[in-house]
């Protein structure tokens, strides 16, 4: 179903870009936006509607530009504002949206307003813009309380004053590089929404909100209660709304106040959070009216190979989101998890918490992830609602297990004591070509390795291949144009498969059936076969593969 163009968002498939490792289009090593928009024409061809591009702004880059130094301009390693506009423009002449990030929980340390709270005085107001405080214990050598950082380790440091003095402590929930901000301050709460409009006004289409149910904090920030505090934090559940950083009720009066700017302009503009929430019912109070557009569905990237946790997570999306007047959407990899070819190919193929890579996470079968990851493809597009695809995912590639750990880069190596490698594998620069400096993600080297095995996986080999991963998400897409019955709406689930099998109808005469057993089963009932993840004999449905029929 095609909603109205305002509402693009309700069944968009958005191609996620972690520009760094995209495409090089200056030699630096580095992804940028020169890169992007020389690949324009392959994301047209490829079939998204929508690109999201991983923060471009100027930073320390000590969190993949999570650390941002100035919201209103590019990274020179990146590009230009000029650059920007240019790709705006030209995306939008290949009928590609462009989402960017937001990152409004903290800003990098070399941002100019931490400099001025540095340079100031405790209670003072360029410190109210951060979460300052004086420490615990006689001297204030104590933090103000418990809280670690998400990344490991302490959440809280402590500065030296002007006059040479050991001073007050800053909150960090991220890299001790990533102060948090205080959204309880005017300041901070104006400035966002400024920082809203100069890029809509820039020509963009929306923005991916990081960390979305992190901004608001209880300002008497009490102790937490862990379960588990190393190498990751775990914290005891809380009453819902009420703990003191999480998900808190008031961090819906700030997107309440967003939701106001995007309204104010022709066409309207869209959000989606990234909140990292205990249920559906939590998710879903983002996306209320007079709030968010849209927010991932974590717990579908989070759930297992398994047939009915799998349903479980699409009724509760389905029940929970559309009466808030949301579409659903639909997630298997990102930036910061496991790419969903290696994690279906353990034995475990649930992420098991909000923030929790497996711990000791054995081998993974990397034909029978792919298998799957084939399979899952064709699952989540015909799904309703819309889809994000993370940049590679569409190559099949996998988690790059073997970095080298002196190429690690994401802080949480560091701050976890080089106990948790971190997310660096499912960033490592696309393959773009079979041979040549870089497999063609540049004319020189790359900012992480890419193994020599990514030549198998570039996107020339691909192209040509109609069996490649690539070939199927292309058709996959271009078919997800056509048919009426897919994007936004409704579906009807069919119940003669067994218990391994996921089957549903959705209207006009389209039907989708996945088999998450071991044995063949029948296809439901149809007039063509669409598409399919495996070749399929005698209208029976292979192991890990899945259909797209014409009913
Ligand atoms: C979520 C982003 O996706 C992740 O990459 C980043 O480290 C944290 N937010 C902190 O900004």
């Amino acid at each position: 179903m095609t909603p109205a163009a305002d509402q693009w968002w309700r069944s968009a498939v958005i191609y996620q870009v972690y520009i760094r490792s995209f495409a090089d289009g200056t030699g630096d090593g580095v992804g940028d936006i020169a890169g992007i928009r020389s690949r324009l024409p392959y994301l047209q061809e490829l079939g998204v509607d929508a690109l999201w591009i991983t923060p471009w702004y100027p930073s320390p880059m000590n969190d993949g530009g999570y650390d941002v130094a100035d919201y209103r301009d590019i990274a020179p390693e990146f590009g230009t504002l000029a650059l920007a506009d240019a790709l705006i423009r030209e995306a939008h002449e290949r009928r590609l949206r462009v989402l960017i990030d937001i990152v409004a929980n903290h800003t990098s340390h070399r941002h100019r307003w931490f400099a001025q709270a540095l340079a100031a005085l405790p209670g003072s107001p360029e410190r109210d813009r951060y979460i300052f405080r004086p420490g615990r214990g006689p001297d204030g050598n104590e933090p103000p309380n418990n809280w670690l950082s998400l990344f490991g380790g302490p959440g809280w440091t402590r500065v030296t004053e002007r006059d040479g003095s050991l001073g007050e402590w800053y909150l960090h929930l991220f890299d001790v590089t990533q102060p948090d901000l205080n959204w309880q301050n005017s300041e901070v709460r104006a400035e966002f929404l400024d920082i809203l409009r100069f890029w809509f006004d820039r020509g963009i289409d929306g923005f991916r909100i990081d960390v979305a149910h992190g901004l608001a904090k209880d300002p008497a920030l009490p102790d937490l209660d862990y379960i588990r505090t190393s190498p990751y934090p775990i914290h005891a559940p809380y009453p819902r709304g009420n703990h003191p950083f999480d998900d808190r009720d008031e961090v819906h009066e700030i997107y309440r106040e967003w939701r106001a700017v995007a309204d104010s302009y022709v066409p309207p503009r869209a959000f989606v959070a990234e909140a990292w929430v205990d249920s559906a019912e939590r998710l879903a109070r983002y996306v209320w009216p007079g709030q968010l557009h849209s927010a991932f569905n974590f717990d579908y990237l989070r759930s297992p190979w398994n047939a009915s946790e799998l349903r479980k997570t699409i009724d509760v999306s389905l029940d929970v989101l559309n009466p808030a007047g949301a579409a659903t959407t639909w997630v298997l990899s990102n930036h910061d998890v496991e790419r969903h070819v290696t994690r279906y190919g353990r034995e475990v193929t649930a992420i098991p918490s909000v923030r929790e890579r497996p711990a000791a996470p054995g081998p993974s079968d990397i034909a029978l992830g792919t298998r799957r990851a084939r399979a899952a493809a064709l699952l989540m597009l015909a799904l309703p609602g819309s889809a994000y695809v993370y940049q590679g995912e569409e190559l099949g590639l996998p988690e790059v297990l073997d970095l080298p750990e002196s190429a690690l880069r994401d802080p949480i190596w560091k701050r976890s004591g080089h106990r948790v490698r971190g997310r660096d594998g499912c960033r490592v620069p696309l393959p773009w070509t079979r041979r040549g400096p870089s497999h063609g993600f540049g004319v020189n080297g790359s900012w992480l390795p890419q193994p020599p095995y990514w030549s198998d996986y570039a996107v020339q080999g691909q192209r040509e291949d109609p069996r490649s991963m690539l070939s199927l998400y292309r058709e996959a897409l271009r078919l997800r144009r056509d048919l009426p019955a897919l994007g936004d709406g409704s579906l009807r689930w069919l119940t003669d498969g067994g218990p391994d099998v996921l089957a549903f109808a959705r209207e006009p005469e389209f039907a989708c059936a996945v088999n998450l057993g071991e044995t063949f089963v029948a296809l439901p009932e149809h007039s063509r076969v669409l598409l399919s993840s495996v070749p399929l004999v005698d209208n029976t449905l292979p192991p890990d593969a899945a259909a797209w029929l014409a009913t």
